[in-house]
């Protein structure tokens, strides 16, 4: 795992903005990615779009999670999100975005559905995540075997609390959800976590020095090689022991 620490989040923004070109402008066969949405990664799409168009001619996107139970005009579906942050601004059709579907009948058919897609492409070249601040990842919450599958989750208080903030209170956050599981992110050809603020500060210095272990799902990127974390300075804070590597 490496560490890269940014001086801001302007900065963070920039590099993860060119560490995902880099990885996606690759030659060899169509890159397949997944992406976080959510407040973190708003100026790496915002980079991405104003910058690095070109690179994402071939790129498919398949989601890291969304909500079940929401229909498909409801403005709260993930897939909409992204669709507005990355997939309009770089011109990603429908015909390259494997999505989960939140109003499925069985849910770990569809689980299955978007596993077997990912396989049949060769598994994801990168995975850009955000981290939870009860350490999740996409939305595979503690508790996690690093082994675990793609799948239908409940969410936890707490992510329904940290959800709570993208559509103003808590009644209005979907207790249910999909996640690409922690064995299809760990297997990823590059894992990109991206963590800012002083809000995650708490969970980061666990992410990065705790015990490695399903309490903080984040942590199995330890045990990972190909891994950035990409932090800023105000996430890091006075954390002596990572600064500066
Ligand atoms: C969202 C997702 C979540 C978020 C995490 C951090 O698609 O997978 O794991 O990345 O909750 O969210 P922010 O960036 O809003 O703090």
């Amino acid at each position: 795992m490496n560490l890269v620490v940014a001086d801001d989040y302007p900065d963070l923004c920039r590099r993860a903005a060119i560490a995902v070109r880099d990885v996606c402008a690759a030659p060899g066969p169509a890159p397949l990615a997944a992406f976080a949405v959510g407040a973190t990664p708003e100026g790496m799409f915002r980079e991405l779009a104003d910058r690095h168009r070109a690179a994402f001619s071939r790129l498919q996107v398949v989601q890291l999670d969304e909500y079940l139970g929401l229909a498909e005009t409801d403005h709260r579906l993930l897939a909409t999100w992204l669709k507005r942050v990355l997939l309009d601004p770089l011109e990603i059709g429908v015909d390259r975005f494997i999505r989960f579907e939140s109003l499925a009948a069985d849910p770990e058919r569809d689980a299955s559905r978007v596993e077997g897609m990912i396989t049949a492409r060769g598994g994801l070249d990168v995975a850009v995540l955000g981290l939870g601040p009860n350490g999740h990842i996409g939305f595979n919450e503690p508790g996690t075997p690093f082994d675990a599958p793609t799948r239908p989750v409940d969410l936890t208080e707490e992510s329904v609390s940290s959800n709570a903030a993208y559509w103003g209170s808590r009644n209005a956050v979907p207790r249910r959800a999909m996640t690409l599981g922690m064995s299809t992110l760990g297997s990823a050809g590059r894992v990109i976590l991206l963590v800012s603020g002083p809000r995650k500060r708490k969970i980061l210095r666990r992410t990065l020095h705790g015990p490695i272990g399903p309490d903080v799902p984040a942590t199995m990127l330890r045990t990972r090689d190909r891994v950035t974390v990409m932090v800023d300075r105000a996430a890091l804070g006075a954390d002596t022991a990572t600064t500066g590597k």
